[in-house]
């Protein structure tokens, strides 16, 4: 039998992280060009139930059931076997392995995790929903961080741009028509982030002064719908505008950092349309807007303010 190759894609998070969290609506978008990837092929003399994992960008190498029983990778093999109905699947070789960022919220992690669930289940000779594996995802990500909106399951698993409104019964998830294409630039301050951190954080102001931050979290939610409205009819000159407005609610709650502002300042200097963090904050990574034609002088911009890396991607 043949290797079974399945990738995920990178994420970035263009409208309403953070506010995400407290059930208003926010906009992620998939990042085709960095990528995990989870190659599985049969070990014909294992023992079945034996699935031998291999991580070499972690040093890591065991099987699945010797690892500590809340390592993600064994939580999401334990979970997707009993999805499955598999008790003991037959012996295999899961390599992982991943060109997206780590800590810098392009959602490595998740990326990881749904890349070996598809992995595993095509090897198994099976195939699962995208709702199903977004689902198992999510309770991956929970050892990550406790209380994550879902956001960053929903857009790898989809593949696609996404709208994302947490409910308390079945999430809002809407697949967003891009209306004309566009393209983004991801910078990375460098410096790792945080999410259990920023979102800890914020959790405990919120509880302090809970109308202030509630008030934040509408202004945007009103931006992100705004957005939404702006990506499907295709009139993405007028996004940065928005881009900038969310920064500064971000900035308000206190999630953003010098490294961001400077990186984010850099861009709009050098022609960005608009720019902002994007994910947790405090470090990790920025998005710009870079108009048509632009995109070269921007991240030239960027890098000379002092972004340790570039990701283009373009939204379609
Ligand atoms: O994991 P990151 O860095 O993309 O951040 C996640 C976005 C937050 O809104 C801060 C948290 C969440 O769970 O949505």
């Amino acid at each position: 039998m043949p290797a079974i190759t399945a990738t995920a894609p990178g994420k970035v998070i263009l409208f309403g992280e953070h506010a995400v969290v407290y059930g208003r609506p926010a906009i992620a978008v998939p990042v085709q060009s960095v990528r995990a990837r989870a190659v599985v092929m049969a070990d014909i003399h294992g023992p079945s139930g034996r699935i031998h994992i291999q991580a070499p960008d972690i040093n890591l190498e065991a099987d699945y059931d010797q690892l500590p029983l809340d390592h993600p990778l064994r939580v999401t093999i334990h979970l997707l076997l009993s999805e499955l109905g598999v008790k003991k699947p037959p012996a295999c070789r899961l390599r992982v392995s991943s060109t997206i960022p780590i800590a810098s919220g392009m959602g490595s992690g998740a990326a990881i995790t749904i890349a070996s669930i598809r992995g595993i289940t095509a090897f198994l000779g099976t195939s699962l929903l995208d709702e199903r594996v977004s689902a198992i995802t999510y309770e991956v990500e929970k050892l990550y961080h406790g209380t994550p909106s879902g956001i960053d399951n929903t857009v790898i698993a989809y593949q696609q741009p996404v709208y994302f409104q947490k409910k308390s019964q079945g999430n809002r998830i809407e697949v967003l028509p891009v209306g004309k294409p566009f393209q983004l630039i991801i910078g990375d301050t460098g410096i790792p982030s945080s999410t259990a951190k920023a979102v800890g954080d914020l959790r405990v102001a919120w509880q302090q002064d809970k109308a202030t931050y509630e008030r934040l979290f509408d202004q945007v939610g009103e931006i992100v719908d705004r957005a939404r409205q702006l990506i499907e009819r295709g009139e993405t000159d007028k996004l940065g505008e928005l881009m900038n407005e969310n920064h500064v609610l971000l900035q308000k709650l206190g999630v953003s950092s010098e490294e961001l502002d400077r990186l984010v300042e850099a861009a709009r200097q050098s022609g960005a349309a608009g720019a902002k963090l994007s994910g947790a904050g405090r470090g990790g990574n920025m998005v710009a807007l870079p108009p048509p034609g632009r995109i070269a002088q921007v991240a030239s911009g960027l890098k000379k303010a002092g972004a340790v890396r570039l990701v283009e991607t373009s939204v379609a």
